[in-house]
C-alpha cells in the first residue's frame, strides 16, 4: 500500500533533551490508516500531528475497543537510530487485536510505515543518555453507534513522543502497594491484551496506593488473591537465592517484550531464570528470611525499575537492603547497552529505524 505524505507547514523545534519527561510532547507528524470491511486497511498516510475529529457516539469512547503498543527508537553513539525488537510489538498488537475483535494489520507494512515516519521525524530522537523517542501505535473503533458489538470501522495510528525517564525519581527503589481487595485482570479476561480497559482498571488502586505513600501497585491474581501478577504497568521479577523468578504467563498477565528479552538474556548468560507461579506469602517469607534479595519491574516505558519495599496488609516488607540490587543494576546496564547498540547484538534484537528494507 502506498503511503501519502503531507508535511507540516509549521514545524516545531524539538525540545532540549534536559527538558524531557514522559509522554507530554509529540512530534510534528503521525501515521494513520483506516479500516472499512469493504476495502480493508486503506488510506495510509503521514500527516501533520493534529486532533482527530470524531463523533461523540464513536464506539471507542463508550466501549473501550482500543489496543496499543509502546516501543522506543534509540540514538546510538554512531548516530544510527535503532529499534529494539519492533516486530514483537506489531505481533503483540495483532494478538491484542484478535482478543478485542479488531481486524489485524500487516505487521511488515506497519513496521515500514513506522520507519518512514521516523525518517521524517529523526531530528526528534533525543541524544542524551536515558532519553529516547517513545512510539505509540494504536487502533481504535470508529463506528458512530451505541449498540454493544464490534465496530466495523477502525483507525490505526502511530504517534511519537521524545521522552526521558518514566518515573521522575529515575532509577530509585519504588515502594509498592500490594492490592489485596481490587484486581487488574482475571484468567480468561483481557489481562494479556494491551488494551485501554486494563489501564482504566488500574487507576482506582493506583490512586489509593499513592495516598498510602506508595509509588505503584502490585497486582495479585483475581481468583485467590494469592499469586503475584504484575506491578503497575510493568512485569515483575524477583531474585530469590540468586535465581531470577517472574510469574508465568497465565492469560491474565501482559506478555512484556522487556520481560521476554530479560529472560532470554539472563538464560543465555548462564543465569537461572524461571517463570512460575509465585505467591505473595512466599515473597513475604523469603524477604524475611533474606532469600529474596532483589525485585524490579520491567516495561518499555520504565525499562527496569527497582523495587525496595512492599506494603502488604499492615506489614512493610523490605526487599534486600531496600536499595537498588546488584543484579537489577547489572541487567539494567546490559539492557540499555543492547538497546542503544553499545554491545554486540547476540540475539539480533536491534534493527535500524530508518531503513525501509524489511528484515
Ligand atoms: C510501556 O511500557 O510501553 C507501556 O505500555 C506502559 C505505558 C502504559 C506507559
Amino acid at each position: 500500500m502506498e503511503i501519502t505524505i503531507t508535511k507540516t507547514k509549521s514545524p516545531k523545534n524539538p525540545p532540549a533533551d534536559s527538558d524531557l519527561s514522559f509522554g507530554n510532547l509529540f512530534t510534528d507528524h503521525m501515521f494513520l490508516m483506516d479500516y472499512d470491511p469493504k476495502v480493508g486497511w486503506h488510506n495510509a498516510r503521514i500527516e501533520p500531528y493534529s486532533a482527530f475529529h470524531i463523533d461523540p457516539s464513536t464506539m471507542v469512547l463508550h466501549y473501550g475497543q482500543s489496543i496499543f503498543e509502546g516501543l522506543k527508537a534509540y540514538q546510538s553513539d554512531e548516530s544510527d537510530i535503532l529499534l529494539f525488537r519492533p516486530q514483537e510489538n506489531f505481533r503483540r498488537l495483532n494478538r491484542s487485536a484478535r482478543r478485542l475483535c479488531i481486524p489485524e494489520i500487516d505487521e511488515g507494512f506497519a513496521l515500514s510505515a513506522l520507519r518512514q515516519l521516523i525518517e521524517i521525524e529523526k531530528a526528534w530522537v533525543p541524544k542524551a543518555p536515558g532519553t529516547s523517542l517513545y512510539i505509540r501505535p494504536a487502533v481504535i473503533a470508529t463506528d458512530p453507534y451505541l449498540g454493544v458489538k464490534a465496530s466495523e470501522t477502525y483507525r490505526f495510528f502511530i504517534i511519537l513522543s521524545p521522552v526521558g525517564a518514566y518515573y521522575k525519581n529515575g532509577f530509585k527503589p519504588l515502594k509498592i502497594w500490594v492490592s489485596k481487595d481490587r484486581v487488574r485482570a482475571v484468567r480468561g479476561g483481557i489481562g494479556e491484551a494491551k488494551t485501554a480497559g486494563n489501564y482504566a482498571a488500574s487507576l482506582f488502586e493506583s490512586t489509593f496506593a499513592a495516598e498510602q505513600g506508595c509509588d505503584q501497585v502490585l497486582w495479585l491474581d483475581g481468583i485467590e488473591h494469592k499469586y503475584v501478577q504484575e506491578v503497575g504497568s510493568m512485569n515483575i521479577f524477583f531474585v530469590i537465592d540468586g535465581e531470577l523468578v517472574t510469574p508465568a504467563l497465565d492469560g491474565s498477565i501482559l506478555p512484556g517484550i522487556t520481560r521476554d528479552s530479560l529472560l532470554k538474556h539472563a538464560k543465555s548468560n548462564g543465569m537461572n531464570a524461571v517463570e512460575r507461579a509465585i505467591s505473595i506469602e512466599e515473597v513475604v517469607e523469603k524477604a524475611k528470611s533474606g532469600q529474596l534479595q532483589e525485585a524490579f519491574g520491567t516495561g518499555t516505558a520504565a525499562i527496569i525499575s527497582p523495587v525496595g519495599q512492599l506494603q502488604y496488609k499492615d506489614k512493610e516488607v523490605v526487599i534486600g537492603d531496600g536499595d537498588v540490587g546488584f543484579l537489577t543494576t547489572k541487567l539494567y546496564d546490559e539492557l540499555l547497552k543492547m538497546q542503544y547498540g553499545r554491545v554486540e547484538d547476540a540475539h539480533n534484537w536491534v534493527v535500524p529505524a530508518v531503513s525501509t528494507a524489511l528484515l
